[in-house]
């Protein structure tokens, strides 16, 4: 067994063990091991099963349903757009398509420079100024296509 396997090892059982004996533990656990990595790596999926005593089958169905799950490590500027009905109602759903074409990706994806990965998300609780952007840790209210080409334009120009 190499290292990193060993280390995958040691953080699914930490993640595990935070939550032994806990009703509907693997939603927690499945957070917990994206939290230390940044992604849940399909070699802990095996893992999981075992220590769980559940199915692979039944954790692979909870990562692939859940949008919250990333199963390969985000790119260097996160961005998540709301896609809930406040935002949608102020014209999320341009926003949306505006920033898939501009990054040149869908949800879920990462651009090519990994620079990149954009998330859908269902509600940043910042409604009252929606639509909503979370980049990284910041929260960016009412965005517009402009001021989100410029926020890209911002990072782009980070070194
Ligand atoms: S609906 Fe988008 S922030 Fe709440």
């Amino acid at each position: 067994m190499n290292s990193s396997a060993v280390s995958l090892r040691e953080i699914v059982d930490s993640a595990v063990a935070e939550h032994h004996g806990k009703i509907g533990t693997l939603m927690p656990v499945l957070h917990s091991v994206q939290e230390k990595l940044g992604f849940v790596p399909s070699e802990s999926v095996p893992m999981l099963a075992q220590s769980l005593n559940l199915s692979r089958a039944e954790i692979q169905g909870v990562i692939g349903f859940y949008h919250d799950f990333r199963t390969s490590p985000a790119g260097e500027h996160l961005i998540q757009l709301c896609r809930a009905e406040a935002c949608q109602a102020m014209g999320s759903r341009d926003l949306e398509l505006h920033a898939k074409q501009r990054l040149g990706i869908d949800f879920g994806e990462t651009t090519e420079d990994g620079r990149f990965t954009l998330e859908p998300v269902y509600c940043l609780g910042n409604c009252a100024c929606a639509p909503s952007v979370r980049i990284n840790d910041g929260i960016h209210a009412r965005v517009s296509t402009g001021s989100f080409d410029q926020l890209i334009d911002d990072l782009e120009a980070q070194e």
